[in-house]
């Protein structure tokens, strides 16, 4: 049995890995922690774990860890980073679901996120947890990177045509849509029913923080330039589920790109492509892993690609076990294997 420590467990995805990894066949929940909530236990909480489970919630702190393996930190960013470096050399790995480690280029980091890394020299060494990019680094990691929810709707829904060259880089558009529990279980007036229900607008187009994570990315698979993207995220008024809309310019006359869409994730247990012409939609990923898409070429030179995920999950706490799976030489699907909610 992996014993895992989660930090955060309060929050939604730290309530979903507890969902999910509580049924996980070879993990043991040693430690979840919560400072508001010290002392109260999961089931008081959380009402789906009455009688399930009488995990008590901690303060966090590296002596709270020692139990653990492996750390999941499902907290705001900022945080993972000032225990990181303790718990490594302290033996353990680390899962961290914010965005401390994602972004290599270190002022870049500190400029979208405005304070000072406090561990530089660990974002090196960190592997960037997408698994149908990265499944080799993965297995070998100390400290994985979790992907943002937009960053794995986008990224997966691009990537077959960027490693083929088969569009324009310098001219990609992801008009992208998430539920709301995208931004936390804080409090915050934007986050009201009454504020979000009945209504539907774009924020962050001034600049948002999963810009260059997306973008860092793309670059990544392209021989020499780099990946230019208009990034337009909307709020949803939907719980769970983020829906992208992709726009790419063709350079080419491939036109079977569904063909192409399913010879790249062929092996890929968590990505199904549909036919062109199909539409997506969030219901059918609600509390899974699964990452549907459909790839549309439109006119001779507009390709459409429509890519849905459950935010929470293969955007947040699925896919985070997911590379725990990877790390430990564990079945990739174990624990993770839902097939969505309807209605
Ligand atoms: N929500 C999503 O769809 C989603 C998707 C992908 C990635 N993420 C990322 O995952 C992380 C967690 O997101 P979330 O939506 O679950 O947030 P959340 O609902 O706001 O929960 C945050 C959790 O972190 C704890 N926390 C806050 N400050 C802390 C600190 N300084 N030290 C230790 N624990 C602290 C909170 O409990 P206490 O304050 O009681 O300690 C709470 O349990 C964020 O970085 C977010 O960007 C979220």
């Amino acid at each position: 049995m992996i014993k895992v420590g989660i930090v955060g467990g309060t929050g939604y995805t730290g309530i979903e890995l507890i969902r999910l990894l509580h049924a996980h066949p070879q993990v043991e929940i040693t430690a979840i922690t919560s400072r508001s909530e010290e002392g109260r236990s999961l089931s008081e909480l959380v009402p789906s774990f009455f009688a399930l489970s009488d995990l008590k919630f901690q303060k966090p702190s590296v002596e709270v860890l020692s139990e653990c393996e492996l750390i999941f930190f499902a907290t705001p960013n900022g945080t993972a980073m000032k225990m990181a470096a303790q718990l490594l050399e302290a033996g353990k790995r680390v899962i961290d679901l914010a965005a401390d480690f994602r972004i290599k280029d270190i002022d870049t980091w500190q400029q979208w996120y405005g304070e000072t890394h406090a561990c530089p020299d660990l974002v090196a060494e960190a592997v960037y947890g997408l698994p149908e990019l990265n499944r080799a680094e993965i297995k070998k990691a100390r400290l994985i990177a979790n992907p943002g929810c937009y960053p794995t709707s986008v990224i997966l829904g691009f990537l077959p045509l960027l490693e083929n060259q088969l569009v324009d880089p310098k001219r990609l558009i992801a008009d992208t849509k998430s539920g709301v529990s995208g931004a936390g279980r804080g409090a915050s007036v934007g986050a009201l029913h009454s504020e979000v229900s009945e209504n539907f607008k774009a924020y962050g187009i001034g600049g948002h923080r999963h810009l260059p994570e997306i973008s860092a990315i793309l670059s990544s698979v392209l021989p020499a330039e780099q990946a230019q993207l208009t990034f337009v995220p909307h709020l949803l008024p939907i719980n769970r589920g983020i829906h992208a809309t992709l726009y790419a310019f063709a350079n080419n006359d491939v036109n079977d790109l569904t063909a192409l869409y399913r010879e790249r994730y062929a092996d890929e247990a968590f990505v199904s492509i549909l036919d062109a012409g199909m539409h997506p939609e969030t219901r059918a990923v609600r509390a899974t892993n699964h990452c549907v898409i459909s790839v549309n070429r439109v006119s001779k030179e507009q390709i459409v690609v429509l890519s849905v995920i459950d935010n929470l999950v293969k955007g947040a706490a699925g896919q985070a076990i997911q590379n725990m799976n990877i790390m430990y030489d564990i079945p990739e699907s174990l624990g993770i294997e839902a097939i969505g909610l309807l209605p």
